[in-house]
């Protein structure tokens, strides 16, 4: 059997209330309503067996033989004597207003002893029939008056039926399915307990498996077992921890990085200010290299914020965007940068709807990244383009290249290429490339090309303005 932590038992407690609420309602309803259709013929049998009597003593009195009495006592008595009365009925004569002889048998209750029930009954000159109490429960009751002729004389016989005692075996039958009733719900209940138990063991394993997976062990898994709805649960469970577990890697990694990375100007900026005289020019180049460095930190930071921002649904403010002005403010805004042979390549006349301060963004830094790899008089282009159903943006340059062994690793973050001296840049400018070309659904690739230089290609889903 399996042991089960407090939560998870107040769901099975619910479960089984529920389920044995609607059982207990559903056998209330049965058992009351057998109930009362055989207490409803419990007394349509008194009934009957009351009408049997009447006509059993109406032939009698109508027959020759009644004719050879002398006084309705005989007749009475000879017919008691005659009539042997069932269990659950007796007979008794009334004569002069009070009870004169009783049937055979030992009866459940005497009413001919009852003086009140005499009283009221002595008098009927008529058949009456009805229903009165008695110790031995309700009793229907019939008095038939005996006549002279057309007379009424003072003398009556009276038939009692014992309607209880004739519900007896029907009111067993009753009890025994409200007991059989009772015993079905206490079994219910037994294997609810059981089957919920079972049923709800593997949600317990994932919650004390969820509740152990802290940070810092996000390697652990649930055991799937079976292929049932829980097993799936747990499998999803699974999925997620995975994805989790790679992005808590990532982000854990991308703290690092760039902590280390913010640690070398930190480093830098110290060293200058400790060694730094009273001499004032020493001062003065010391504080232009802490500046610079503290720029340089600057932009760092930005970079991280803007990243660290890239996945957040706000990131993007979508807008139309007319791509020849685009490139042409791109290549404007690059002129100044540094002596290049600056050149718009062809640029497709469309307006498509994206963010074009982050697009701006992107191409500024495939652009500073081309004049660093260039030197005076090299050729940078930029361009754009309409596909079937993309747009591309690209800048071009005719500088030093990529190696294919550095085509795509130097889009991740904090990847410089192997050239590159060390305080140059952080290695952030083309994950910040890929994180807003993949914000609007597209990507950034290195594309091979003849000639010398390296040209990037910004591809972007079609969203026509
Ligand atoms: N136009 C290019 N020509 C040659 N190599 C390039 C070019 N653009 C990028 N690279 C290589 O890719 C690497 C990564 O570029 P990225 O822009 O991510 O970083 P970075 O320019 O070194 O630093 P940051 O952009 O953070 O200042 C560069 O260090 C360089 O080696
Ligand atoms: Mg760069």
């Amino acid at each position: 059997m399996v042991r089960l932590s407090r939560p998870v038992i107040s769901a099975r407690l619910r479960i089984i209330s529920w389920m044995l609420g609607v059982l207990a309602l559903a056998l209330g309803a049965v058992v009351f309503l057998t109930w009362q259709v055989l207490a409803a013929r419990a007394d349509s049998a008194a009934d009957d067996e009351l009408s049997h009597e009447a006509n059993k003593f109406r032939s009698y009195v109508a027959s020759p033989s009644a004719g050879a009495f002398r006084t309705p006592e005989e007749l009475l008595e000879r017919w008691l004597q005659l009539n042997l009365p069932d269990d659950s009925e007796t007979f008794f004569s009334i004569v002069d207003g009070r009870p004169y002889r009783r049937g055979q048998g030992s009866p459940q209750a005497r009413l001919d002893a009852d003086a009140a029930f005499v009283q009221r009954i002595a008098g009927a000159t008529e058949p009456e029939y009805g229903w009165v109490q008695s110790s031995a429960g309700k009793v229907r009751y019939g008095v038939l008056p005996m006549r002279i002729g057309t007379q009424p004389v003072r003398a009556q016989l009276v038939v009692l039926e014992f309607r209880d005692m004739i519900a007896q075996p029907s009111e067993d039958a009753a009890r025994a399915l409200a007991i059989i009733g009772a015993l079905t719900l206490a079994m219910a209940a037994g294997a609810c307990w059981l089957v919920t138990g079972r049923v709800l063991a593997p949600i317990r394993q994932l919650r004390t498996t969820a509740e152990q997976i802290g940070e810092s062990d996000l390697r652990r898994r649930i055991d799937v077992v079976g292929n049932d709805d829980v097993a799936q649960l747990a499998r999803t469970f699974n999925t997620m921890l995975d994805r989790l577990e790679v992005a808590f890697v990532a982000q854990r990694e991308f703290a690092d990085n760039a902590g280390h990375e913010l640690r070398t100007p930190i480093t830098v900026i110290r060293g200058h200010l400790e060694l730094m005289s009273d001499d004032p020019a020493d001062r003065a180049e010391t504080k232009a290299l802490v500046l610079d460095e503290l720029v340089r930190m600057n932009r760092m930071v930005d970079d991280l914020l803007v990243l660290a921002k890239s996945d957040r649904p706000d990131f993007l403010a979508p807008a139309e965007v007319n791509l020849t002005e685009l490139v042409v403010e791109v290549v404007a805004k690059a002129r100044p940068l540094a002596d290049r042979t600056w050149r718009v390549d062809e640029t497709a006349d469309a307006v498509i709807v994206a963010d074009g301060q982050r697009l701006t963004q992107a191409l500024m830094q495939l652009v500073s990244n081309a004049v660093r790899h260039t030197k005076t008089g090299d050729r940078i282009a930029v361009g754009s383009r309409v596909e079937t159903d993309q747009v591309v943006l690209w800048v071009a340059d005719s500088g030093s290249g990529i190696a294919a062994a550095d085509a795509e690793r130097i889009f991740e973050r904090f990847v410089r290429g192997d050239e590159q001296v060390r305080t140059e840049g952080a290695g952030l400018g083309l994950s910040i490339v890929r994180s807003i070309a993949r914000a609007h659904g597209g990507d950034v690739r290195v594309v091979a090309h003849d000639g010398p230089g390296a040209r990037f290609e910004l591809t972007l889903p079609e969203v026509r303005g």
